[in-house]
């Protein structure tokens, strides 16, 4: 019938688009290249874990900054080098560790499958399997992304809010990568697990005590950080969750519901009337914490990546190709 062939015509560009739908992320993109590589970056998370837990605290916290910062490519993970400013020396970035292990997985990886998984799938399913093994959700992650061949240490202060921004900022923040306001909350719910350094706890001490903070917390905090102006060189932190510190629970909410949360972001999700209710809802049901905090991890991983022929597959995580 005419009118059928009309409407092929028509949906013609419309076919032929879904035929670059190849390039974009998909389910096991590496089913074929390197059909192991999902397996061999779960076990060496694994082995990391084993040996020291944090490494899987790390991991999460790398997704996030690589994937708020334009794109999730592996530009958080570029050393200094002639005209690469590192992100990794943002002062936003204080604090992250635990980089070095990241070599450890690509070189297992690169041992069966050379310059075929780019660092930035590394970055996110290294976080999928931290978070899973942390206790968290498991997370079915597409891959296929590729890794940038330069660092946007420039935009980091721009992109990463600081620990005492106001909640409105923070939610246009993640409302600007398709992230809601539930899936905020949910995502902060990372901060169930690490730790926070003095130099970023000591200004609600003081001079002044920061009246949000409970009491009986408030003399823990100052054994912990006695000094108003503590060396930033020296490891003086809290942990995030003195309950269950190494596991991606819904406790983070229920300590920032008694005032016990360390930076003042994770106190004004209470104090906020439009992110309280999900805190509330979070702390009272750690199901619902994982499943918010999944589809949210997931819209994170999938920040504007590149795909097909844009960026290249590093074999070095730490520097672009020669
Ligand atoms: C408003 C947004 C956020 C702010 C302002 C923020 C800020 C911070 C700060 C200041 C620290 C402590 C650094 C230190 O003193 O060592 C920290 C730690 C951490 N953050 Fe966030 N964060 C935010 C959101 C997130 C998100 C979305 C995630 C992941 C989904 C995340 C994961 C982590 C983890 C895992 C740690 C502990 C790291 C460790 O112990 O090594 N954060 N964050
Ligand atoms: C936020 O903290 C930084 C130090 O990390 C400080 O320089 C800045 O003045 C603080 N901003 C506000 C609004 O308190």
């Amino acid at each position: 019938m005419a009118v059928g062939k009309y409407t092929l015509f028509l949906l013609l560009p419309l076919l032929l688009q879904f035929d670059y739908g190849e390039s974009d992320l998909q389910l096991n993109y590496y089913s074929e290249s390197c059909p192991r590589a999902e397996e061999i970056i779960k076990a060496e998370v694994g082995k990391l874990y084993q040996t020291k837990y944090n490494t899987a605290i790390s991991w999460i916290r790398n997704l996030f900054h690589d994937c708020v910062v334009k794109s999730c490519d592996a530009s958080l993970l570029l050393d200094h080098a002639k005209g690469v400013e590192s992100e990794k020396a943002s002062s936003r970035s204080f604090g992250m560790r635990n980089f070095k292990h990241i070599n450890t997985i690509k070189d297992a990886i690169e041992k069966e499958c050379p310059m075929t998984v780019s660092c930035a799938d590394i970055v996110a399913l290294s976080a999928r399997d931290g978070a899973a093994m942390l206790g968290g959700p498991h997370i079915e992650m597409k891959t296929g992304r590729k890794d940038s061949k330069e660092s946007y240490a420039a935009q980091v202060e721009s992109s990463i809010p600081n620990h005492n921004d106001t909640i409105s900022n923070v939610l246009s923040t993640f409302k600007a990568i398709g992230i809601d306001t539930e899936g905020t909350v949910a995502l902060l719910g990372a901060h169930s697990v690490g730790r926070v350094h003095c130099i970023n706890i000591v200004h609600r001490l003081y001079p002044t005590v920061d009246p949000t903070i409970d009491p009986d917390y408030v003399d823990y905090l100052k054994r912990r950080c006695p000094s108003p102006e503590p060396n930033p060189k020296a490891v003086e932190y809290v942990r995030n969750d003195l309950a269950t510190p190494f596991v991606l629970d819904n406790m983070y909410y229920k300590n920032i519901l008694s005032h016990r949360g360390l930076l003042i972001i994770d106190q004004e999700l209470v104090s906020d009337p439009i992110t309280y209710p999900f805190v509330t809802r979070m702390a009272a049901d750690n199901e619902y914490f994982h499943e918010q905090f999944s589809r949210a991890l997931l819209i994170l991983s999938e920040n504007n990546p590149l795909t097909g022929d844009q960026g290249e597959i590093r074999k070095d995580c730490r520097h672009v190709n020669k």
